[in-house]
């Protein structure tokens, strides 16, 4: 997948005449196995030196669920304080959608998933363990700093965005009432500061029913890490699947991480059968990210013209060309599609 992603970028740089410097990092489930290493300690210091980071999915069918999820993945988004997970859902033009009577005129969401706070946090315990009396805990956190930072955000970028200017806030205060109760406060001070801006609030439950029956109500909604975690699959899956949804991890004035939200599916690997298109449009958000806005309007344009022309019957794995050729179509659109003006 990255492989793929970096002949696009590499394509982009080209046209628009701008340099990537690569450094190359092989952290995953094979070197793990290897070396029982997962990020040493120098190579997360000279990560912090980065402008940013590309990064491919990590799992391995041998390494037990959650050690490279902590390892890698986690440990990257709160090393680095990449507090906001950015989540467009978009559907383009030529893609399926299961949703009846939806088209790309109605799905074009943003979903701001807080990232360094909630259950992910780790804090928590058994006891009486596999005893019959077994109890269990896992807390959910959550700082006023860390929930103002992140709807903060939202807001700002949807001033940004479109002419929608809207912003909502899916949270489950109903009954969270301490943890979103304080969600549900901060949003409404800040909001008093963005009055150009409409506000609404959803519970989740209301939200994954929204997003199936109303997708065209939203433009950015702001959400917890775990609810975000959740109803961005629900998303991804609106905007055609795993195979087209990207992210990127960020931290606004630190080193920021773009990624696809799938996983590593093994079962896929190596088989050149998978669709690179998420790690595609994640390289895409990288540069968007970096102030390279002409190659990454060129990215998003070769995917739209690649989707629109029917080349790729459907984004699920076997069901559309290989990688390889995935790849190859957009880079070849980035070399031949007009340059977006300056
Ligand atoms: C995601 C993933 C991760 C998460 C896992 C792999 C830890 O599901 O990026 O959505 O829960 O955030
Ligand atoms: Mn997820």
């Amino acid at each position: 997948m990255v492989r793929e992603g970096l002949k696009v970028l590499e394509e982009a740089a080209e046209r628009v005449g701008f340099r990537c410097e690569l450094v190359h990092y092989d952290f995953g489930g094979e070197r793990y196995l290897r070396t029982g290493e997962i990020i040493p300690d120098s190579a997360f210091e000279e990560l912090k030196q980065v402008d940013a980071i590309y990064l491919g999915a990590v799992g391995h069918p041998e390494v037990q669920p959650g050690i490279l999820e902590h390892g890698i993945l986690l440990r990257l988004r709160f090393g680095l304080d990449q507090y906001i997970n950015l989540r467009p859902v978009k559907l383009y033009e030529g893609v399926w959608t299961p949703l009846k009577d939806k088209g790309p005129e109605d799905i074009d969401f943003v979903v701001v998933r807080e990232n360094t706070e909630d259950v992910y946090v780790g804090i928590g315990g058994t006891m009486k363990r596999g005893t019959p009396d077994e109890v269990a805990t896992q807390v959910a956190v959550y700082t006023r700093k860390g929930t103002e930072r992140c709807i903060r955000y939202a807001f700002e970028l949807a001033r940004k965005r479109n002419q929608d200017k809207k912003v909502t806030l899916c949270d489950k205060s109903n009954v969270l009432v301490h943890g979103h109760g304080l969600w549900q406060r901060v949003f409404k001070e800040v909001a008093m500061e963005y009055p150009d801006v409409k506000t609404e609030t959803a519970y989740v439950d209301a939200t994954c029913m929204w997003m199936v029956k109303n997708p065209e109500w939203f433009d950015v909604i702001v959400t917890t890490n775990m609810f975000g975690d959740i109803i961005t699959d629900l998303g991804a899956i609106i905007q055609g699947g795993m195979g087209i949804a990207a992210s990127g991890n960020i931290n606004p004035q630190g080193v920021s991480m773009f990624e696809p939200i799938h996983g590593s599916a093994p079962k896929h690997a190596g088989k050149n059968t998978a669709n690179p298109l998420a790690a595609i449009c994640a390289g895409q958000m990288m540069l968007e990210h970096l102030g390279e806005t002409r190659g990454a309007a060129l990215i998003e344009q070769a995917v739209i013209e690649v989707l629109r022309g029917g080349k790729i019957p459907s984004l699920e794995a076997g069901k559309h060309p290989g990688t390889r050729e995935i790849g190859d179509l957009v880079a070849s659109a980035v070399a031949s599609l007009p340059l977006p003006e300056e």
